[in-house]
């Protein structure tokens, strides 16, 4: 637990979703997010990594209120969020606003500029005419852009510009934090580290609160004071960034982090191994949930299911194994 009061908290949320195999196929239940929680304090980043497929996205729209979680609470500056009402929702969705992944697909390509960055605003009532003319030219300026893009279509910008755009919308409405679902990942890479330097500048002016949430371990570990590392569901490690990084206790984080250093020298050689691919969610192994890829996998781990345990701090681990920080890895486990 944290020392300072939390911005924005989340306990045990579960998300299931309903899904068919075929026309005809029986209706099954996938776990999307199992079980997870954290506590951001206000001012600081949460690094949300995990591959394609960890529950990312759902757990980002979880936050957003954009769909009902199915179970777990979540509180905003210690409120907690209720969707029934549509005033207390339209008051939380004023404090976390989004920015996504592909700016090109979520800014709507029909509208102008500036008619973008104003619609949040107009939405919930806040500027009119001039006043609201004057906030979109100071959002852009905000952003690094000039105030007369706010003519333009988003199709007539770069990917880097529309990201901008994307941000300054999202600020629109003076939120107090942001979720960040992918927000370099469809940039080119000499592009990510401006987005993500603005990313930083805006925090530190605004004093925002970030989920920032990536695939990329490097986007994460640039950004985060604090990093969960996810996998089908479930927080497999968390803990202060440099916990995390510099002793990692999970076998996941570990191979996370050693494919994350490796990256550019393997693809050089031609030498990427394509990971094999996360199991499906709608069947779960008994046990843990990370076993089918572990090195390590015992007996064990297939039928009692490791729950996150203390290390360190805040540092914790979902692992039965005793990988401490500081033993040097590989490290030999018994069946
Ligand atoms: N609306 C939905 N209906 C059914 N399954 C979904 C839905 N949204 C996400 N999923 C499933 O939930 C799992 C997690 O997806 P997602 O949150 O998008 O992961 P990530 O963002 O980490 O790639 C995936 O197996 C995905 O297919
Ligand atoms: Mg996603």
């Amino acid at each position: 637990m944290s020392t300072t009061p939390a911005f924005l908290s989340a306990q045990d949320l579960h998300k299931t979703y309903r899904v068919r195999s075929g026309l005809f196929g029986a209706s099954r239940t996938l776990h999307a997010v199992s079980g997870v929680g954290f506590d951001i304090p206000a001012g600081n980043t949460f690094g949300l990594v995990g591959e394609s497929g960890s529950g990312k996205s759902t757990l980002a729209r979880l936050l957003l209120a954009a769909e009902p979680a199915t179970a777990g609470t979540l509180h905003i500056d210690g409120q907690p969020l209720s969707l029934r009402n549509t005033r207390a929702r339209k008051a939380f969705h004023r404090l976390i606003q989004p920015v996504l992944q592909d700016p090109y697909a979520s800014l709507n390509p029909m509208m102008r500029i500036g008619e973008i960055v104003a619609e949040p605003m107009r939405v919930h009532g806040l500027l009119q005419g001039k006043a609201l003319q004057a906030r979109v030219t100071s959002l852009l300026e905000s952003v690094g852009l000039m105030p007369d893009l706010a003519v333009r279509y988003p199709n007539q910008l770069s990917g880097g510009q529309r990201q901008r755009v994307a941000i300054a919308r999202a600020l629109g409405l003076s939120p107090r934090a942001l979720v960040l679902d992918e927000p370099v990942s469809a940039l080119d890479v000499s592009i990510q580290a401006q987005i993500l330097n603005l990313l930083k500048e805006i925090q530190r002016a605004q004093a925002l609160t970030y989920v920032l949430i990536s695939h990329d371990l490097a986007v994460v570990a640039y950004m985060s004071d604090q990093i969960g590392v996810l996998y089908l569901g479930e927080f497999m490690e968390i803990g202060p960034r440099d916990a995390v990084l510099r002793h990692p206790a999970h076998p996941y984080t570990r191979t996370l982090i050693a494919a994350s250093e490796t990256r550019v020298d393997a693809a050089a050689t031609g030498a990427l191994a394509a990971p094999t691919e996360i199991p499906s969610p709608v069947a779960l192994p008994a046990g843990c949930r990370y076993q089918a890829r572990c090195q390590h996998v015992t007996a064990r781990c297939r039928e009692e299911k490791p729950v996150l345990r203390g290390l360190a701090g805040t540092h914790r681990v979902a692992c039965h194994f005793d990988l401490t920080p500081n033993t040097p890895y590989p490290h030999k486990v018994h069946t």
